[in-house]
């Protein structure tokens, strides 16, 4: 959360924007800029999306060094205040941060003694007061070594033509170009800009100018890194004729399924599946969060369906509570599309300390998750804008489905192939008429079994996160030990039925809710009479495809049900409020 960019170059103002347009998805409570032009600064900053800082900002076309921020507040409410950058006192350096100072009070206890006046309650303006008027790499040394946290931190000053950077647990990249130099919190900035770019690693430290790179280790020696290619092809900057990126990223499932068959074909790919079929594990865990987490449970059945070992789907953030047996023996797969989620990554170190077999799939191969991890297997979704996560989940899924089915030694792209031909986004005027109706509910419920409850859980986290209707997601046989108390005629339920085996017991299920007046709405692939049609109020039917992907068959429509019932409410389902795409904070 919170998004970084230094630039040095020319037209630094629109390129800063630039950069904060595409690092927005990290935050949007508030935004700001600080130019250096000679030895003075210019400062920018608004409250809420980037858009709002548009207007303040006045451009000029000429050499500058400059720093831009994005916030997700932490500490510290939205205000002009508490906007990046933060100053130090004398006001001569500026800095934005990404990350959460963890000793922050302390630290700002021992410089209010000192007699430093704070404007606003971040940690982050704590940082800025721990710098004295000179900018200097022992400076820098001495300030980070008082930081316990994390920070992604680039630092101007008054006096100098280096942008400053320190890192620690926050991501931080530097992008190398012909005309100018930058350093941000994702390298998705770069793309226009530069054609290779340096990641930094967790205590690295230093300065840049457009000349030269210099960077010390946690060790404090100067260390060299070999800039890698920047790919352009991930980026996903134009709405391509879409109302909002969230219906676009929808869509894209079917690109993302035709690159994975294609890539997962490779014999690079193969090369790698195969590294990971020689590992010795006895159990498998699987470990994300949010809608990676669904797609974990996906990954879960996949795998106890195929194999005879223990398999355990764990949410990142709880698995060190848990006391489990993770040892060598253990095949821990971290799923996350930013690969920056703090609680993913925190996870992962734990179970490396532990010795696990520690393997990612995320959407950014440059991520600090895929780094930690001995292999990475790419979705290959390309940049997912919208916060809810649609097509990540979607890919998510079915490189799971790849990893279970190569151990197991079985085809998968013939599956694959079928799957793409019969891929059904579901109709649009069906959707959204139920849409429109959905919106004037408060409360929804998902039912499902088996898999169909996994779905259920996916659909409900979809629809709460962008339309704000309270939702749940419960096992179809649970409702009657409780849940049934809350069902009433103001209560849509979301029935999610595409296994035939246990089509009967779920129909069981919602008969219960009808008896109590709930309003039924069916999402199925099965071939329902009219009978059973009538017995609710709602159906949406959507094509049939082989039982493994069903989940994902029916996701889709589920998906858009969501995003057409936030644009009924009049809501931006790409920005919904209080969230960011990248949770880079615990
Ligand atoms: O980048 P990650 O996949 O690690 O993100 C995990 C969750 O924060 C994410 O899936 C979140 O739940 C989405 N907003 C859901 O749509």
């Amino acid at each position: 959360m919170c998004g970084i960019i230094g630039y040095i170059g020319g037209n630094v103002e629109s390129n800063l924007y630039l950069g904060l347009e595409r690092l927005e998805y990290r935050g949007y409570d508030s935004s700001g800029m600080v130019i250096k032009r000679g030895s003075n600064f210019t400062t920018y900053k608004a409250t809420g999306v980037v858009e709002k800082l548009k207007p303040t900002i006045k451009e000029v076309a000429t050499f500058g060094i400059g720093l831009a921020h994005t916030r997700w507040a932490t500490h510290g409410g939205i205000s002009i205040e508490n906007c990046h950058p933060h100053f130090s006192s004398c006001g001569d350096t500026a800095l934005v941060h990404n990350g959460i100072i963890e000793n922050y009070e302390e630290l700002k206890g021992d410089l209010i003694k000192k007699g430093k006046y704070f404007y606003g309650q971040t940690d982050s303006e704590v940082i800025a007061k721990l710098f004295d008027c000179k900018l200097n790499i022992n400076n820098l040394r001495r300030v980070r070594e008082k930081l316990i946290g994390s920070y992604a931190l680039a630092i101007i000053s008054k006096n100098s033509d280096y942008i400053y950077f320190a890192k620690n647990k926050s991501p931080l990249y530097i992008g190398l170009g012909n005309d100018c130099a930058l350093i941000a919190s994702d390298p998705s900035c770069f793309v226009g800009f530069a054609d290779s770019y340096i990641t930094l690693e967790d205590g690295d430290y230093g300065k840049f100018s457009k000349k030269e790179v210099i960077i010390y280790d946690k060790n404090n020696k100067i260390i060299k890194k070999q800039p890698e290619k920047l790919d352009f092809s991930f980026i996903n900057e134009e709405l391509s004729g879409y109302s909002h990126f969230m219906l676009k990223e929808i869509y894209q499932s079917r690109i993302a399924l035709e690159k994975i068959i294609e890539v997962y074909q490779s014999y690079a790919m193969k090369e790698k599946l195969e590294i990971l079929k020689n590992k010795e594990f006895d159990r498998i865990y699987l470990i994300g969060c949010g809608t990676a987490y669904h797609a974990g449970l996906i990954g879960e059945s996949y795998m106890r369906d195929a194999f005879n070992i223990d398999v355990f789907c764990e949410i990142a953030s709880e698995i060190i509570y848990k006391n489990l047996n993770i040892d060598e023996k253990s095949l821990c797969i971290f799923i996350s599309q930013s690969g920056e989620t703090a609680d993913t990554l925190s996870a992962l170190e734990y179970c490396k300390n532990r010795g696990g077999i520690v393997v990612s799939i995320t959407n950014t191969e440059y991520s600090s998750i895929a780094h930690k991890a001995i292999l990475n297997f790419p979705i290959l979704a390309g940049q997912e804008k919208a916060v809810a996560s649609t097509k990540a989940y979607f890919a998510q899924c079915i490189v799971l489905y790849i990893i279970t089915n190569y151990l197991k030694g079985i085809d998968y792209i013939f599956p694959l192939q079928n799957f793409k031909r019969q891929i059904d986004f579901g109709d649009d005027n069906i959707l959204k008429s139920l849409a429109s109706k959905l919106a004037n509910f408060e409360k929804v419920f998902f039912i499902g079994r088996k898999r169909d409850y996994i779905t259920a859980k996916e659909a409900s986290l979809k629809l709460k996160e962008i339309t704000y209707i309270f939702s749940s997601a419960e096992p179809s046989g649970e409702l009657k030990h409780g849940v049934i108390a809350l069902i009433d005629k103001t209560v849509p339920v979301i029935v999610i039925a595409t296994d035939e085996k246990v089509f009967n017991k779920t129909l069981n299920n919602a008969c219960e809710i009808k008896a109590r007046g709930g309003k039924l709405i069916l999402f199925t692939t099965l071939n329902i009479d009219n009978e059973i049609e009538k017995a609710f109020d709602f159906v949406v039917k959507v094509n049939k495809v082989s039982q493994a992907f069903m989940p994902l068959q029916i996701i889709l429509s589920l998906q858009k049900l969501a995003y057409f019932t936030a644009v009924a409410k009049g809501l931006d389902p790409d920005k919904p409020r209080n969230l960011a795409k990248s949770v880079t904070v615990e």
